[in-house]
C-alpha cells in the first residue's frame, strides 16, 4: 500500500514548506493542493470571467489541465506558471473560487489522480476529511495570526511577491475565515489528526514528529 501523509492548516501554518522538507527526507512526492485552486484563480482572470459568474468559473476548471512536477513546477494547460499563481490578484480571490463546490470536486479528482500509486505527501485544507479521509497518517498543523502574517510576509519579500505586512495579515484573517465557513471541504480539526502547533518550532522539530509517529507505526507493524 502506497504511504498518505495527509497535511491540513490554515494559510501560512508552514504546511509548504513542511511538506517539501518531509518529501525530501522520506522520499515522497509532494502534492501542493492550494496549487491546483490557484491555477484555476489564475486562468479566470486571464480570461477576464467575472468571480461571481459561477457557470463560466465551473465550465473553465472543467476544461482545465493541471500538473504537478516532482521539483515543485506547476503547470496549467501545459504552461509553467509556479510563480505566477502566487501572485497578489490570484492570492485575494483564490478563496471565494474555492468555496464553489463543483470546482472542489472537479480538484480533489485531479489531486487525486495525480497522487494515485505514489508515495505521497500532500497538503492543503481537506486532505485529511475529503481527498483522503482514510490517510494512515493525518496531520493539522497551526499558528497564531501573527506568526503566520510574519512568515508569509518574510516569504513574499524572498520572491518578489509586493504586499505590505498588513495586507498579508488582513488576507489570512478573511482566508481563515473563508476556510472554515465553506459548505464543502472546510478547514477542520478532527479527533484522529495529530495537532502541531507550529508558532515555536523550527521545520527540523515538525519533521521530527511527523517522522516518529510514521517510524513507531513501522516498528510496530515489524513488532507483530
Ligand atoms: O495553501 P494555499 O494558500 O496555496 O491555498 C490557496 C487557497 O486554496 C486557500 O485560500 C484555500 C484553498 N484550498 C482549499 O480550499 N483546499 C485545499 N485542499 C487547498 C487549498
Amino acid at each position: 500500500m502506497n504511504i498518505i501523509v495527509a497535511i491540513d492548516g490554515p494559510a501560512g501554518s508552514g504546511k509548504g514548506t513542511l511538506a517539501k522538507a518531509l518529501s525530501q527526507k522520506l522520499n515522497l512526492v509532494n502534492i501542493d493542493t492550494g496549487a491546483t485552486y490557484r491555477c484555476v484563480a489564475l486562468k479566470i482572470l486571464r480570461e477576464k470571467v467575472d468571480i461571481n459568474e459561477k457557470e463560466k468559473i465551473i465550465d473553465l476548471a472543467k476544461n482545465i489541465s493541471i500538473n504537478l512536477l516532482t521539483d515543485g513546477t506547476v503547470l496549467m494547460d501545459g504552461e509553467d506558471v509556479t510563480k505566477e499563481i502566487r501572485s497578489k490578484e490570484v492570492t485575494s480571490i483564490v478563496s471565494p473560487i474555492s468555496s464553489i463546490v463543483e470546482v472542489r470536486e472537479i480538484l480533489v479528482n485531479i489531486q487525486r489522480k495525480i497522487a494515485e500509486g505514489k508515495d505521497v505527501v500532500m497538503e492543503g485544507r481537506d486532505i485529511t476529511t475529503v481527498v483522503f479521509p482514510n490517510a494512515p497518517y493525518k496531520f493539522y498543523l497551526d499558528a497564531s495570526i501573527e506568526a503566520r502574517a510574519k512568515r508569509r510576509y518574510k516569504e513574499n519579500q524572498e520572491k518578489g511577491i509586493d504586499m505590505t505586512y498588513e495586507e498579508v495579515y488582513e488576507n489570512i484573517k478573511a482566508r481563515d475565515y473563508n476556510d472554515m465557513h465553506k459548505e464543502v471541504g472546510s478547514l477542520t480539526r478532527t479527533d484522529d489528526q495529530i495537532y502541531i502547533d507550529t508558532t515555536n518550532l523550527t521545520v527540523e522539530d515538525e519533521v521530527a514528529i511527523i517522522e516518529k509517529v510514521i517510524k513507531g507505526d513501522r516498528n510496530e507493524e515489524n513488532d507483530r
